[in-house]
């Protein structure tokens, strides 16, 4: 009742460690706080001089008072144990997938060669193991439903892995404070079926042989480059797309730059360079996560969109 939805083989040991805990807690507190009450109350000073009287030792209350907190602590050390050990042992045969942090987005390397950004897509009932590591500051992987959490440290890996119990949508956040963009932090955990997971790594697998400006379009919509940047025209948090190939564009700094194919370039792996007037400079770079097969296919997709419907029919 105070915590989310379980939804991975882990949740139900987790959630009962907790809940154990939580009420040993509230009765050593009642007991505690009702016993410094009561021991103010009828031991308080009555009068100028008043001694209490002298009090033996009752061993039989040390021994109880020792033995049953040992006790409890032990029991809740080997559940501990036990689920930590669960937690940290991958089992044989579990998918793996990468999963990069960076300001201020994840990324995932899956299994087949699909890619996507903010979106981690895996089959039910399937144990996954991830391989986290960051770009620049640590972050930190954080599934509520799943009971999972893991630092991701630069120059260095980590692991932790899963099993989803249930199909659905679940919250990715990153836990870790990483500068101005943290709490935007987010992303999704899509758990599918097997063969909607087929499906998807399908349509996300990248042919060899695709033409460039298709892989483009691909790209622009699997990258989330759309989350900021249009190709009607209208300025979102970034820049349109359309139109803009061939044509200069005025910058913040109130110079301005010819947009062909070394501006792109330029402005995806290195995206403070120019800042376009009127934007922040609020994107991230996209070195390492896209190759350079994908820029030239994002820059012909470019010049596919400055092209006006007339020039088409030619
Ligand atoms: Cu990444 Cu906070």
């Amino acid at each position: 009742m105070l915590l989310p939805q379980g939804a991975s083989t882990i949740a139900s040991e987790v959630d009962a460690l907790f809940y154990i805990v939580y009420y040993v807690s509230i009765v050593f507190s009642i007991m505690i706080f009702g016993g410094v009450t009561y021991l103010a109350i009828e031991y308080r000073r009555r009068g100028r001089i008043s001694l209490t009287t002298s009090l033996d030792s009752n061993h039989k209350l040390e021994v109880a008072w020792t033995v049953i907190p040992t006790i409890i602590v032990l029991i809740l050390f080997a559940m501990g144990f036990r689920t930590y050990m669960k937690m940290n042992i991958v089992p044989a045969g579990a998918m793996e997938v990468k999963v990069t942090g960076q300001m201020w987005f994840w990324s995932f390397d899956h299994p087949s060669g699909a890619n996507s950004v903010g979106e981690l897509v895996v089959p039910v009932n399937k144990p996954v193991k991830l391989l986290i590591s960051s770009r620049d500051v640590i972050h930190s992987f954080y599934i509520p439903e799943f009971r999972i959490k893991m630092d991701a440290v630069p120059n260095r890996y980590t692991i932790i892995w899963f099993e989803a119990i249930d199909t659905g949508s679940y919250n990715i956040f990153c836990t870790e404070y990483c500068g101005t963009g943290h709490s935007t932090m987010l992303g999704k955990c899509r758990v599918v079926t097997q063969k909607q997971y087929d499906e998807w790594v399908e349509l996300n697998d990248i042919p060899e042989d695709m033409p460039l400006e298709e892989l483009g379009e691909k790209l622009y919509k699997s990258r989330a480059c759309n989350t900021c940047h249009s190709i009607d025209g209208s300025a979102s948090t970034g820049p349109t797309f359309k139109g803009i190939f061939g044509h200069d564009v005025a910058l913040e700094d109130g110079g301005s730059a010819f947009v062909d194919e070394n501006y792109i370039r330029e402005s995806i792996l290195n995206p403070q360079a120019k800042i376009v007037a009127g934007f922040q400079p609020v994107m991230p770079t996209f070195e390492g996560i896209l190759k350079d097969r994908h820029i030239d296919a994002i820059v012909a997709y470019l010049k596919t969109l400055a092209k006006s419907p007339e020039e088409d029919t030619h």
